[in-house]
């Protein structure tokens, strides 16, 4: 099939990359030049595993290309949407002005019989409000929601093969007609049995939002418990393991730690709560608190590392990871970020490694220091913090941590060490929600 994707970000970049490895012809849309051009040499324009295979064997397929000029969608007849929907400066809501601008483009290379399907996380209500302006810009033309959901990290093999498929279409034979195309699209998958929900335009936007509320949800249920067991003694992440036996719980996003944060989870809550606000409706009140526990366990570990060394001013601190969460190189509301900066604005002198986002970190905070290996952020630190959970830093060998310290205190924000080990060692070190 012939397939546009118009944006070509951490989601429409790996869609396009793998909508071409099932076999369609697709041409990606983006208005960025540099990574229009990146994209086009098959050299894939962030860090997110299994990518830059796929996109450069597609690339040289010839069967995906990319362009700025969206005239060049017009002989596709699936068009995905997959644009940014970011938070709004000064509100919790949703920033619409990139999902609306991509439309408005597109509406006018729409052929008789194309489908535009969207991708972004949007507010309940926008696709009966797109599938108005692309009947009246294009009659012949329909919409589909089918929100996605693939995690950083492991976005390609999501996209390949994702637990399930969500058709958000209108109702009657357009519905079937267009539920038809999305199943042609991904027959690959469907053939190996991926589950597959065909509803309405409403309930597949809130899919996408409430599974990530949900998920947001249960990891600050796990850090209140934390915060719990630091008042009372307990250890948080025996907690977890014995309440994730209980197979109603499960294990899976029960990690207490420094919290979630992401180009997704944050904003998602955020807007999912101004939603129902404009709604009229209090159901989403808890994310307030689901957002207010995230953020404090942030501020626990500036805390906690202030206690280690005394004085935060002047003190040198190596940050091992600032990505958002391993095997990513997104630093957007990065926890790990967040600490890096409270620190240096208290006068530390911050020192961070990261094995994938020291470059897109340095573009956020260059006012921070950046070492190019983990030996380099240790010589000479005060306290050492673990901020993001990469397989390295895991295997940290304490004894020779130890030697290249000044002082030997260590937290581990994201509880993967095992803090016996490193106290045997003579280290000063304290988890969250562990004694
Ligand atoms: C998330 C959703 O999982 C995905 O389905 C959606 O499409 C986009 O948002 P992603 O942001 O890539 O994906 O990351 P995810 O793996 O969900 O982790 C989110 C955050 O939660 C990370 O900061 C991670 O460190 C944190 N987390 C996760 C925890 O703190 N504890 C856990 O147990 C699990």
């Amino acid at each position: 099939m012939q397939i546009s994707v118009i944006g070509c970000g951490y989601l429409g970049a790996v869609h396009a990359a793998c909508m071409a490895e099932l076999g369609h012809e697709v041409v990606g849309v983006d208005v960025d030049h540099a990574r229009v051009a990146r994209l086009s040499a098959g050299d894939a324009p962030f860090f997110e595993p299994g990518l830059p295979e796929v996109l450069a064997r597609a690339v040289a397929s010839g069967r995906l290309r990319f362009t700025t000029d969206m005239s060049e969608v017009a002989d596709a007849s699936v068009h995905f949407v997959a644009v940014g929907t970011p938070q709004a400066h000064g509100s919790q809501a949703a920033d619409m002005t990139y999902v609306d601008a991509a439309v408005d483009a597109l509406v006018p290379w729409l052929s008789e019989g194309a489908l535009v399907v969207g991708k972004s996380t949007v507010p309940v209500g926008t696709a009966a409000r797109l599938a108005e302006k692309v009947h009246a810009g294009a009659p012949g033309a329909d919409l589909a929601w089918n929100p996605e959901f693939l995690r950083e990290g492991f976005a390609v093999k999501d996209t390949l093969t994702p637990d399930r498929f969500v058709y958000g279409v209108p109702a009657g034979p357009a519905g079937e007609l267009a539920a038809a195309r999305l199943d042609a699209v991904y027959a690959t998958a469907l053939a190996a049995g991926t589950p597959r929900i065909v509803t309405d335009y409403a309930t597949s936007e809130l899919v996408k939002v409430s599974a990530n509320a949900f998920l947001a949800t249960k990891i600050s249920f796990i850090n209140a418990m934390a915060e719990i067991a630091e008042a009372t003694g307990a250890d948080v992440t025996q907690l977890a393991d014995a309440i994730g036996h209980d197979a109603r719980i499960g294990r899976r996003f029960l990690n207490a730690g420094l919290g979630f944060g992401g180009g997704c989870l944050p904003k998602d809550i955020r807007a999912f709560q101004a939603r129902a606000d404009e709604l009229g409706l209090e159901s989403l009140a808890f994310l307030a608190d689901v957002d207010a526990v995230n953020l404090r366990r942030r501020a626990r570990v500036v805390d906690l590392a202030a206690e280690l060394v005394g004085d935060v001013d002047g003190a040198r601190v190596a940050v091992l990871g600032v990505a958002f969460k391993p095997d990513s190189d997104d630093v957007r509301d990065s926890p790990a970020l967040d600490v890096a900066r409270a620190l240096h604005g208290r006068g530390a002198a911050v020192r961070v490694y990261d094995p994938e986002a020291n470059t897109t970190a340095a573009r956020l905070a260059p006012e921070l220091g950046y070492a190019a290996d983990a030996d380099t952020a240790l010589r000479d630190a005060d306290v050492v913090l673990v901020l993001t959970e990469w397989t390295e830093f895991r295997n940290l060998d304490p004894s020779r941590v130890g030697d290249l310290v000044a002082a030997r205190r260590i937290v581990d924000a994201r509880n993967v060490l095992d803090l016996a080990a490193w106290r045997a060692e003579g280290f000063e070190a304290r988890g969250l929600g562990r004694p």
